[in-house]
Formats: structure tokens, sequence, C-alpha cells
């Protein structure tokens, strides 16, 4: 099945100025570093494509959530890193509207990328605001607006959104690609399924757990968000940071799964049945798992525990399908990183399960992981929050608004018949 919007192979772009959102919001190590570049990797095809046609660049992405301008969050580096992966020189701008980048866009050449500065330097760019993409629009000179970004179309941001009124719009490679290899994996998926929800962005993964009940024959949950379904469910998890105004959507996601399942949902909803816990969060801490009833208050629970590690292998040996969203733990450090170890190995190791993987963090974490390029696994995505409600069945605003596909008209001829 064709993609239903138009992408850059369906438009006359050829030497002509492209805006091209990409999503860099890569993860960052604690001295500023970038600690994976995948989500850059993942968009050459689009960039070369691009470039292989004599187009100017200019490129627009996010990085991280800062409030205002934020030199630790600036893309220069984001820049430099692109230019050594593409062997290609950027040109790096430090804003994001106005004449500065008017300027350098008009004196860049055929076949250049302009880099410009973080979007979210500016409160406009997550309101939507139309100013603000029409001032993007205007400072880059686009005759095409390309939306490559796939791990940043579920937010409807003036660069994912309003941008699209103001430039015809198309998709990306790499949007094309995700959105098709995940939808088509949904449409029939190999069962049993099971979702295995993690990390730490718990308000904005929880609402998703709940259209998961209808789909997933099982949900697994780690990570920080484990913490706010523990507490929920009155365990005393110490000091972990837990997110109670997410309590009534997980009373929605029991009234759900209850009506789906009935009686004991234990067995469908999976939680921790113990965790693994340290004062603080260091580099040298040594691992030290505890049963549900043994957590401090003092304590913060940074892992799954062993019990429950061998229970959630035990359980995907007869998966279908597995769609695994969000570190177990806090995997940047190794003593909080054996769920999340063990759940990859178990994937790597089941050929015959479809393994679809995503979230920033996550991919990060099995790419380091897999000595195979993270080819041990079906799909590792660019994206988290998008992927997931993409699985989920929701509509993406950044997709939504890009120039639809033609449809293709069948010609019948009753003659022929
Ligand atoms: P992704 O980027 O894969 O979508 P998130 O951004 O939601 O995932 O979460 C990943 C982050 O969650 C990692 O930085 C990890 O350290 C953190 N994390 C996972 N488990 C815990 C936990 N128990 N306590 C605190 N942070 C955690
Ligand atoms: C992501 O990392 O999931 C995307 O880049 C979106 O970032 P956000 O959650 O800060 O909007
Ligand atoms: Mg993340």
């Amino acid at each position: 099945m064709s993609f239903f919007k138009l992408t850059i192979r369906d438009v006359p772009l050829d030497h002509q100025t492209v805006l091209v959102r990409v999503d860099y919001n890569v993860p960052l190590m604690p001295d500023g570093s970038i600690g994976d570049d995948f989500r850059i990797r993942s968009s050459l095809p689009t960039l070369k494509y691009l470039l292989d046609r004599g187009c100017k660049l200019v490129l627009i992405s996010h990085l991280g959530r800062p409030e205002g301008k934020d030199m630790k969050l600036s893309l220069e580096p984001v820049a430099q890193r692109l230019a050594h992966l593409l062997k290609h020189d950027v040109r790096f701008v430090n804003d994001t509207i106005g004449d500065r980048v008017y300027q350098a866009v008009k004196r860049a050449p055929g076949s250049s990328i302009t880099m410009l500065e973080n979007l979210r330097f500016y409160a406009e760019e997550e309101a939507d605001d139309q100013e603000f993409a029409k001032k993007i629009a205007k400072a880059s000179g686009a005759r095409y607006f390309v939306q490559d970004g796939f791990g940043v179309v579920h937010r409807a941001h003036a660069s994912t959104h309003a941008i699209t009124f103001f430039i015809p719009s198309v998709a990306g490679l790499l949007l094309e690609r995700e959105y098709s290899t995940i939808t088509g994996a949904m449409e029939s998926p190999k069962r049993p399924m099971v979702a295995i929800i993690g990390g730490a962005k718990v308000s904005d993964k929880i609402p998703i757990i709940e259209r998961f009940v209808d789909k997933a024959d099982k949900i697994v949950i780690g990570g920080a968000i484990a913490n706010t379904f523990l507490a929920y469910k009155g365990v005393n998890v110490g000091v972990s940071g837990i997110e109670t105004d997410q309590f009534k959507v997980i009373d929605k996601i029991y009234a759900a799964a209850r009506q789906k399942k009935g009686g004991d949902l234990d067995d469908f909803i999976v939680l921790p049945i113990d965790l693994t816990v340290a004062k603080q969060v260091s580099p040298d801490d040594k691992r030290k798992v505890v049963g549900l009833d043994a957590v401090q208050a003092n304590d913060l629970a940074l892992d799954i525990g062993d019990q429950t590690i061998d229970k959630m292998v035990a359980e995907l040996k007869s998966a279908g399908t597995v769609i695994w969203n969000g570190t177990l733990g806090w995997a940047e450090i190794p003593a909080f990183a054996h769920g999340s170890a063990r759940l990859a190995l178990a994937l790597a190791t089941q050929p015959g399960t479809m393994s679809i993987i995503g979230g920033g963090d996550t991919a990060d974490f099995v790419l380091k992981w897999d000595k195979n390029d993270g080819k041990s696994f079906s799909h590792i995505s660019t994206g988290g929050g998008a992927g997931l409600e993409l699985m989920a069945g929701d509509k993406l605003p950044g997709v939504e608004c890009l120039l639809d596909a033609k449809p293709q008209i069948e010609y019948t001829n009753s003659k022929h018949k």
C-alpha cells in the first residue's frame, strides 16, 4: 500500500530551496556531548536525495525541552556531527528566524545545508504560533517544506503544523518508512502481542497505555512509569518520582482492562514484583534488589528486580509481536540496566517474534547493546511518543497536515469484465 501523503519523490523540487524538519532531539551525555546519533544517521537518505538534486537545504529541529534560550541545548554540536556523518559542509546560523537566517540562506549555493538554531528557544514553537511559522518560512525562503522528523509528528507545533499553512508540505523518506513500517506491522500483528512500556515520560505515556488495553494481549510496565503504577496500588516506592495526577488515567486503564479481561488483571497489566533500589543515582552504585514490601522511605526505585525480569522473559517466550518503548530502568548506569539488557537479549534471541522498538533513549540503549548494529530486532524506530501514538491508532497532526497523495483512480471498463 502506498503512503497516503505526497513525498519528496512526488514534487518537482530540483534546485529549489527546501526547508526540512528533522528530529535531532538526540540524547545528551552529562558533559553535553551527543550520546547517540541514530536520529541524525536516520535522516541521511532524505538529505542525500535532496542534495543530489541540487537543493539548497535549510534544516530545523528542536533539542530537549529548554525554557527560553539555553546554550546547553544549542544545535551547533549536532550540526558538526551531521557534517561529519554526511561528509558535507553544514553552515550553522545561531538563530531560527530573522534577517541573519535570510541572508545566510540567500548566500548559500545549491546542494548546501544551512542548519538553524533550536526551535524551542522560542516559546512560539510549542504554541503552534502561526506568526512564528510564517517568520520561519520567510527567513528560509523555501519553496517546499519537508517533514522528516518522525519522532516529533505527534506534536502540533509551529514547525510540524502551522508551517504547513505557508509552504507546500510533503513527507521525507524517513517519515514515509517509519509510518509505513509501523502501520504495516499493526495491521494484523502476529499474536500474542505484548506491549512493554517503560521510561520516564510518565504523563506522555500513561494515557497511551489506555489505548493499548484494546490492542495488546499483555501490557508489561517498567521504568519510572511502573513506580507511578505501584504507588497507585498502594506500594511504598520511597522517594521515587511519582505523578499522582495520572491516577485518574490509571483508573480508566484498569476499568477498560476489566471490561476486556474481567477479574484478575495482574496477568494482563504486568507490574514489577520486585525492584532495584539505591539511595542516590551514581555510576558506582551496586545493584540491590528488594521485594515490594521492603522499599525504604529514602529509596529510589531505579530498575525492575531480578524476579520481575525472569517473569517478563518467560512471558515473552510465546509472544508473536513485542512493542517496546521506554527503558525498564535508569539504563545509563550498568547497575540499573539489567531489566533493559535482559529484555534486549530475549528479543534478539527470539527471531520468530516481531520486535518493534521505539523511544530516543530506548533506541540508544539497544543500539549500544546490539553487536549487530540493531539488526537483531525487526524495527528500531526513531520515534518515541510518535511511534506509540501511531501504534495506538491515533492520527498524527504533523502527518495529517501534509499534502495528500492523489488517490489511485481505478478505471473499470465493463466491456473487459
Ligand atoms: P524513550 O526516550 O525511550 O521514549 P523516556 O524518555 O520516556 O524513554 O525515558 C527514558 C529515561 O527514563 C532514561 O533516561 C532512564 O534513565 C529513565 N528511567 C527509566 N527508569 C527509571 C526509573 N526507575 N527512575 C528514574 N528514571 C528512569
Ligand atoms: C522525542 O524525543 O520523543 C521527540 O523528539 C519529541 O520530544 P518532546 O517529547 O520533548 O516533544
Ligand atoms: Mg527519552
